[in-house]
């Protein structure tokens, strides 16, 4: 039953509808067909970090509580978007280099290098940087939800002393190959856990590769609008893994 006072619920209520679709607002002349596209999907994706932040969080918090089977299903559904989101590369490359170039300078700086989500999802999972933080404005939504990450433990943080927890030795130094190595070797609950953020890492890695293609055929090697050299600059952050020791340990297993 509805309260008397507030109108029931509907459907385009409840998901605020009528503010959602009054949102994409192309700004070239006519407008260019493809730059409803553009924004649809770049505000697709901006909606998945926020689930993925979302999800993130949780993900941490159940290893901060002990409850490492639960932490792994809220990882099986980050994967399960990650690969949503590779897969919606595919929609945006159906755009031709020239389609893009008819709106591209409409873009002025605008780039996804400013989503602030992204590097949120940067800073959770270890990849902190000043830097990244200083480029958004004093008391900004987007400063303010950075600074809180940046001191924030990270996801790796938190795995880290679950296993303490867990009764493993932690060098101070950090050094976790040893330790790794043994819970791949005797821990079979924990070493699942490891594989879900090897899976997390190679995920992450493949939206860059993606992503970085998808620039390489529809731009070549114009600079960024955001400034960046382009492709050449994505290309150096493809292969930088987010969880170091998890792959270094390969060899040894
Ligand atoms: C035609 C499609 C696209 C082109 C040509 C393109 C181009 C670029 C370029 C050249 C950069 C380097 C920074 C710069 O100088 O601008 C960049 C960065 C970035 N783009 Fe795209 N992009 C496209 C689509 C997307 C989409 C759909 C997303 C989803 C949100 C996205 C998210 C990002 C992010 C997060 C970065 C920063 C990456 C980093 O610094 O590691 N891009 N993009």
């Amino acid at each position: 039953m509805s309260d008397s006072r507030s109108p029931a619920v509907t459907y385009a209520s409840y998901l605020k509808l009528d503010e959602l679709l009054s949102l994409q607002q192309p700004r070239s002349e006519g407008p260019e067909h493809d730059e409803m596209l553009f924004i649809v999907i770049h505000q697709i994706y901006e909606l998945w970090f926020k689930e993925l932040l979302h999800e993130f969080d949780r993900v941490r918090g159940l290893l901060e509580g002990d409850e490492p089977h639960r932490a792994q299903h809220a990882l099986k559904r980050i994967l399960t978007i990650l690969k949503v989101m590779v897969g919606q590369i595919d929609v945006l490359e159906t755009m031709t280099p020239l389609e893009f170039l008819s709106f591209r300078s409409r873009l002025e700086a605008a780039s996804g290098f400013q989503s602030d989500q992204f590097r949120q999802i940067e800073f959770v999972l270890g990849r902190k940087s000043d830097e990244a933080l200083h480029r958004f404005a004093q008391g900004s939504r987007a400063r303010t939800a950075l600074e809180r990450r940046l001191h924030e433990p990270t996801l790796w943080d938190a795995f880290v002393r679950y296993l303490v927890r867990e009764g493993y030795l932690v060098p101070p130094d950090r050094d976790l190959e040893q330790t790794l190595v043994d819970v791949y070797r005797n821990d079979p609950k924990n070493a699942e856990l490891c594989e879900r953020l090897v899976d997390l890492d190679e995920g992450i890695q493949e939206w860059r590769y993606r992503h970085v293609k998808m620039v390489e055929r529809t731009i070549g090697a114009r600079s960024g609008t955001g400034g960046s050299a382009g492709a050449a600059y994505l290309r150096t952050t493809i292969s930088e893994p987010l969880f170091s020791a998890l792959w270094k340990i390969r060899s040894q297993l």
